[in-house]
């Protein structure tokens, strides 16, 4: 390949975005703009300037474009959604690749995503190297592909399957970019180089997308629809209106198809769903971010777990996964046994559902070293203890790893709600302890909570964000304190639906309010899911130390006693039947709560779905504000990203003081008055929520 032969000056003062030179007879277009290329306004103005000026070069035969970075483009810059739109828009940058008299091939290395896979579908071709990403992750964001995407991608690909693609945002890899015809060659090298050999191969050869005939298929399109809108936490505003733009390309030409992706695109971008899921992609971002800490994390490469229980396994798969070698400790071979054979049907699910091959589980199952012995854990670098969530054995544990595992190595504990504080002090150096605490099933949800104890070092502290980035997962700092951010807030959420069963509501109403909302389970579905026998025998250690002028709900202990532990005894707050263990309201749970109601000498009323919802929220909505009062947490935004990731909290709505922030102030307090009459003895009403809740909108 021939060198630069020239290089063009474009006329901006705005710092260089897009670099436009030549080679031959080949203009190249690249985008560059770190960290990811997305395409801010001066990106989009030099994008266009560049691309005028290559098309008004007579010499010019055609035009790459491409990134650099090792990445093509993000999309549109998502910081730009809140404000009035600058032009040149994104849909003008792209008509004018589309309108372009000469062919233009994109070279794609990296990700194409949203407005960036609308660029290269605006091209004649595209070519990717093997790594490259693509997709339509708009729906993430509240919004639908606004730069002809759904209008291109179905010309190329189907309705059908746009539909699918669009609608669930989902990543594509280009295996099967290249097998749908979404890309046109896949290589290792540089693209550019490859673009240039296409451009020249098909001399003044356009190709463009809009033009192709739409396949229709209404078998598929009615399947596609169906799938979308029967999956409750698929089917939101922005995936509903993706299904119809994109199927409305049937039957509406290229232009109108446009203009109705504009319109909806638009209404979509001004609306709540998009404000929130805009808001938590950013609070995403931000809460691995810790202030003042300035430390190098400490080297990992192989781990150490205490406990091979569900929690333990789960631990074992995420780290091997993330390529650490990992001691798997368990106190009998019995038990060890049942944690190695979990973790081999987890890794072997992970096969036959093709998210694995067999050579990667088989090399990762040697990465295991199942044992019954601590002393193995003498040069590991990082231990999670997984044990029973007892103090004592925890104390003890931690008093034996101390002894045993090098001084240098941290140590954490999986505790949800233990006194971290307490378990360091039972070592020798309390500030290797902190707590990583994961949620089930560990090897696939994001959120880690990271417990820092008040003399847990930055080394430390450091070392377990910096393991979170390395398994994936979404680190959220917390301090000490019961239950740390999530669970703290999700036990005040609890009670107050717990009160309003004895007030006069059922379990399955409460539920359903919820489940409405948008919750992905109400908490009485969860609590039979997860199990009741846990949190009763919780309560039953710290009965002693229960102030007896605290409102207690005993119905929960009631179901225990009467051996309903949930889904795993087909019964705990419903009754569950058949093979699919559908859930059905109880009768005897009705007499229960009725039962506990006259106790309290309380006459039931109905209580209506709109109180369910406010009375719960305000309650979550109080204690998160606590919770930053106290500094257990850094910031508001990390409490939404912890109640979405780790409590079902619907997303759409961007968490309780994201959705409070939206809401009426006296209807709010309102609200927060009836919890606090129904709570009485022991609530603390937190102080500073209006000004949270002002940051938060802010
Ligand atoms: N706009 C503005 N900023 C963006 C951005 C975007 N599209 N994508 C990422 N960023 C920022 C992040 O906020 C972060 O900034 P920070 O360092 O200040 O916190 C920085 O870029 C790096 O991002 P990540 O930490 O997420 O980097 P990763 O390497 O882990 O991930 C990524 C890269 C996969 C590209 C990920 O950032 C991502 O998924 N981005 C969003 C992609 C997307 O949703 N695109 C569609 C946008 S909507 C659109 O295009 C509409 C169009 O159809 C009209």
């Amino acid at each position: 390949m021939k060198p630069v032969t020239a290089s063009y000056t474009l006329n901006d003062a705005q710092p260089r975005t897009v670099v436009l030179r030549r080679q031959s007879d080949i203009a190249i277009i690249e985008i560059d703009h770190p960290p990811v290329n997305a395409m801010s306004a001066h990106v989009r103005r030099q994008l266009l300037d560049a691309l005028q000026e290559a098309e008004a070069d007579a010499s010019v035969a055609g035009i790459v474009l491409t990134g650099r970075g090792g990445r093509f483009v993000a999309g549109a810059d998502i910081r730009e959604f809140g404000k009035p739109p600058v032009a040149p828009t994104l849909p003008d940058v792209v008509e004018a690749l589309g309108r372009c008299s000469k062919p233009i091939a994109a070279g794609i290395e990296g990700q194409a995503l949203g407005g960036g896979l609308e660029l290269a579908l605006a091209c004649d071709w595209r070519i990717a190297t093997a790594g490259s990403v693509l997709g339509f992750p708009e729906v993430k964001l509240g919004l639908i592909p606004g730069a002809g995407g759904t209008q291109r991608l179905p010309r190329l690909v189907g309705v059908a399957r746009s539909i699918e693609l669009i609608a669930t945002g989902r990543i594509i890899k280009i295996p099967e970019a290249l097998e749908i015809g979404l890309i046109d060659e896949v290589l290792q090298g540089s693209t550019v180089d490859a673009c240039i050999l296409q451009l020249q191969k098909r001399r003044g050869m356009k190709r463009p997308v809009s033009s192709l005939p739409i396949v229709s298929d209404q078998a598929g399109i009615d399947e596609a629809r169906a799938a979308v809108l029967k999956n409750r936490r698929i089917a939101t505003e922005a995936a509903r209106t993706a299904v119809d733009v994109v199927a409305s390309a049937m039957h509406l030409g290229f232009d109108e198809g446009l203009a109705a992706e504009r319109s909806a695109f638009a209404k979509l971008r001004g609306g709540e769903e998009a404000a929130a899921l805009r808001y938590l992609f950013f609070a995403e971002r931000e809460a691995p971010r810790v202030a003042g800490l300035d430390a190098s994390p400490l080297p990992v490469g192989k781990a150490g777990v205490v406990g091979a229980g569900t929690m333990g396994s789960g631990i074992a798969v995420a780290l091997i996964n993330a390529g650490f070698s990992v001691v798997l400790v368990e106190q009998s071979t019995e038990a060890l046994e049942k944690g190695i054979s979990r973790i081999d049907e987890i890794l072997s699910r992970a096969v036959k559902s093709g998210r694995a091959s067999a050579e990667t589980a088989e090399s990762q199952r040697k990465q295991l070293i199942p044992t019954t012995s601590m002393t193995m854990l003498g040069d590991v670098d990082l231990v999670i203890e997984a044990a029973f969530e007892v103090l004592e054995v925890k104390l003890d544990l931690f008093r034996r790893l101390d002894q045993i595992v090098s001084p240098q190595a941290v140590l954490a504990t999986n505790t949800s709600y233990l006194d971290i504080d307490a378990i360091a002090a039972a070592t020798t150096n309390p500030g290797r302890v902190l707590g990583l605490h994961f949620f089930s099933p560990a090897h696939v949800m994001r959120l880690l909570e990271i417990a820092r104890g008040r003399e847990t070092s930055d080394e430390a502290l450091a070392t377990g964000l910096a393991l979170a980035r390395k398994l994936g997962k979404l680190p959220v700092v917390a301090g000490v304190c019961d239950g740390f951010i999530g669970n703290r807030i999700f036990s005040a959420y609890r009670r107050q639906c717990e009160i309003m069963l004895e007030e006069g509501a059922l379990p399955e109403e409460i539920d359903k309010a919820l489940e409405t909302f948008g919750f992905a389970m109400g908490p009485f579905a969860v609590a039979d899911l997860a199990g009741l026998d846990i949190s009763w025998s919780r309560r039953k250690r710290l009965a002693s130390s229960r102030d007896p002028r605290e409102r207690y709900v005993p119905i929960a202990d009631m179901l225990c006693e009467q051996g309903r532990f949930g889904q795993k005894t087909s019964m705990g707050w419903y009754r569950y039947s058949g093979t699919e263990k559908r859930r059905e309201p109880d009768p005897v749970v009705r007499a229960l709560i009725e039962q506990a109601s006259a106790a309290r000498g309380i006459e039931r009323r109905s209580i209506d779905a709109d109180e369910i919802q406010r009375r719960v929220l305000a309650a979550m909505v109080n204690e998160a504000v606590l919770v930053i009062e106290e500094r257990i947490a850094q910031r508001a935004s990390d409490i939404d990203v912890v109640l979405v990731h780790g409590y079902g909290f619907p997303p759409a709505r961007g968490g309780p003081l994201f959705w409070a922030s939206r809401q009426n102030a006296a209807s709010l307090n309102q609200a927060l008055d009836a919890v606090e009459a129904s709570t009485g003895f022991g609530f603390r009403r937190a102080q500073t929520i209006p000004q949270v809740l002002a940051e938060v909108a802010s």
